[in-house]
């Protein structure tokens, strides 16, 4: 099904102001089943439709770029079953979900050390990238297997590699040559993350992107995120005073 945009639906949405990329930390699958004498797969499964509607909204309002915590570093720590059911769950999405996302002309990018999944998601991974490369909407971009600090370390030896191999002088070595080595290289900086389910915290998340990030948390677990309270989010930040470390502009 082909989303057409609907940003005139959401009269309360100043186009000028929305995030151009937009990080969500999607906690709470496990609570949320919990709370319904449910498995935490059932939570897992709960938390993939809500992904799928929050990427219909940010494709029906043209977002820049989505980026989704899916699975980080730490998670491994979890029992192999909900390792291998979220690994499961993972490729089963891609699957499904990417001809409907190329008909959206979605983009999609994964995060993260992708090379350490398996042979089966790491050739999905291939797939849809490149199926998606020439889209020209929404940047999906999907944390698997991510941490923000090895992301940053991964950044760290690229660059060292190359100064190394004489391509790169340490004294030419910033801000935005560090940027291009991060696995988000073609995306804007994050404007608002959101954390669902009542925790505050950045979890290793986007640590370099987000340095001015507004933050945005609700106790609303995952599952039971909704287009409208998305919306709110996105019409707060719009609210929000940005400085950028300046001061008030009078
Ligand atoms: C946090 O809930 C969620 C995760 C660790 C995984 C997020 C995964 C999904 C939304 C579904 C799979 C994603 C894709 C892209 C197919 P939690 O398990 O930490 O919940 P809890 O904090 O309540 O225990």
């Amino acid at each position: 099904m082909v989303i057409r945009n609907v940003t005139n639906n959401y009269p309360e949405i100043d186009r000028e102001r929305l995030p151009r990329h937009v990080a969500i930390i999607m906690d709470g699958n496990g609570r949320w089943a919990n709370a319904l004498g449910l498995l935490r797969s059932a939570g897992h499964v709960a938390g993939v439709k809500t992904l799928k509607r929050i990427l219909k909204t940010a494709v029906n309002l043209e977002l820049e770029a989505l980026t989704v915590y899916a699975f980080s570093t730490e998670n491994w720590k979890r029992p192999l079953a909900e390792v291998d059911f979220l690994m499961h769950l993972f490729s089963e999405y891609l699957e499904k979900e990417k001809l409907e996302m190329h008909e959206n002309n979605v983009r999609i990018h994964f995060l993260g050390r992708i090379d350490e999944l398996s042979p089966l998601i790491q050739s999905q991974v291939r797939d849809a990238e490149q199926l998606m490369q020439h889209n020209t909407g929404v940047k999906f971009n999907i944390a698997a297997n991510y941490g923000g600090q090895d992301e940053i370390v991964r950044a760290a030896k690229k660059i060292a590699a190359k100064v190394l191999n004489g391509q790169l002088d340490v004294d030419r070595i910033d801000e935005k040559i560090f940027d291009a080595e991060l696995d988000t290289c073609d995306c804007p900086p994050v404007d608002l993350v959101i954390r669902t389910s009542g925790d505050m915290r950045v979890s290793n998340f986007l640590l370099w992107q987000s340095a001015y990030a507004e933050f945005w948390f609700t106790q609303t677990n995952w599952p039971e995120f909704s287009s409208e309270e998305f919306i709110q989010a996105l019409v707060d930040f719009g609210k929000r005073e940005r400085r950028f470390g300046a001061v008030k502009s009078s």
